[in-house]
């Protein structure tokens, strides 16, 4: 039997990945205004606690509203290097071994910024990171939901001379009011091209966007999915076919969807065997980072022992690696539970 602070200790140290986190949500708000002033951007805001204070969010409309005000002080690769390091050392400090980052290009390229600065830039930190942190990576590409199809179709375009760098894409942004159907001829092409895939679903939208999501765009994996619990087919088929969720509870309570951490359905997804993975979204707006959303999933819903052996697992299991490189995290993940008793 485990104490919580031992269970938090063994979820520090143990190895895992984080699969859902936007790198332009790790914005913290003093970097925030340091951009401002290095690319003399003006803000309304002055200090870190004012833009701490806007932090009230009455759903996942509000957030973004701020997410894309912040991004606009976002304008040269060194930027998106420094954001992507600072998220580097911060997954670091929480024993987190590898990484799948997305960002959201058409949230930069629509105010003029260059995509290969955007791309150059978050990828020169993420190999710095893998040199100097061992955090291996993979990077996904997300197409902003509430903008037309047509322009994914750009952006993909614009993105097949980085396939080496770029590993899937994905869709996020207002789910409500821009179905999975809207994107399913740029997903298709997407794949064509030899792309993973992934989508936001189920965040707002109920669980019929979770199956649509699967039926439509045929992704890998399902970020957030939190609705599917509401349908116990649909959490069978989940299961059956091993579709991995990427959870994120501080995010999911902070945008309203559940009153606490205490009402999160993480744990019955676990224990009904569904691929659940454990993530911090938008950690700078959220409250918290990868072991903070362990901490409060440990301290409010009781995980065990078990549970964390489970998450780390999933974490790789639900990853792009390959199945030989899989099969080592998981050997790694195995070994240090055996010696963890
Ligand atoms: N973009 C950044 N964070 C997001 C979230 N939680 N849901 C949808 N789109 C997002
Ligand atoms: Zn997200």
């Amino acid at each position: 039997m485990h104490d919580t602070t031992a269970l938090v200790d063994i979820a520090a140290r143990m190895p895992k990945a984080e699969l859902h986190l936007h790198l332009e949500g790790t914005l913290e708000p003093e970097m925030l205004l340091d951009l401002a002033r290095r690319n003399a951007v003006p803000v309304r805001f002055s200090t870190a606690d004012e833009v701490r204070q806007a932090y009230e969010f009455t759903g996942l409309q509000s957030f973004l509203d701020l997410y894309y005000e912040g991004i606009g002080v976002m304008r040269t690769a060194q930027d998106f290097h420094d954001l992507t390091a600072a998220y580097l050392r911060r997954a670091s400090a929480d024993g987190v071994r590898h990484i799948e980052p997305f960002f959201d290009p058409q949230a930069h390229t629509r105010r003029g910024v260059p995509f290969d600065d955007v791309v150059g830039g978050i990828v020169s930190a993420l190999r710095e990171g893998e040199r100097e942190l061992g955090i291996t990576w993979r990077l996904v590409m997300c197409f902003l939901r509430d903008l037309p199809a047509i322009d994914a179709f750009e952006t993909l375009g614009q993105a097949l001379p980085y396939r080496d760098v770029i590993t899937a894409v994905g869709l996020d942004s207002s789910e409500i009011g821009n179905p999975p159907e809207k994107f399913e001829g740029v997903f298709s092409l997407a794949r064509a091209e030899g792309f993973q895939t992934v989508s936001h679903a189920g965040e707002e939208g109920d669980a019929g966007h979770v199956r649509r999501t699967l039926d439509t765009l045929h992704v890998s994996r399902i970020d957030h999915g939190v609705s599917s619990m509401t349908d116990p087919a649909l959490v069978e088929r989940l299961v059956a076919e091993g579709i991995p969720l990427t959870i994120c509870p501080l995010s999911n309570v902070k945008l309203g969807g559940f009153a606490s951490v205490r009402e999160h359905p993480l744990r019955e997804m676990l224990d009904a065997g569904i691929v659940a993975t454990l993530n911090s979204d938008d950690p700078a707006y959220f409250g918290g980072y990868l072991l903070d959303n362990y901490r409060a999933a440990i301290e409010e819903l009781g995980l065990g022992r078990d549970h964390l052996h489970t998450l780390a697992r999933n974490s790789f299991e639900a990853s792009f690696l390959t199945a030989a490189e899989k099969d080592a995290r998981l050997a790694e993940v195995d070994a240090f539970f055996a010696q963890e008793c």
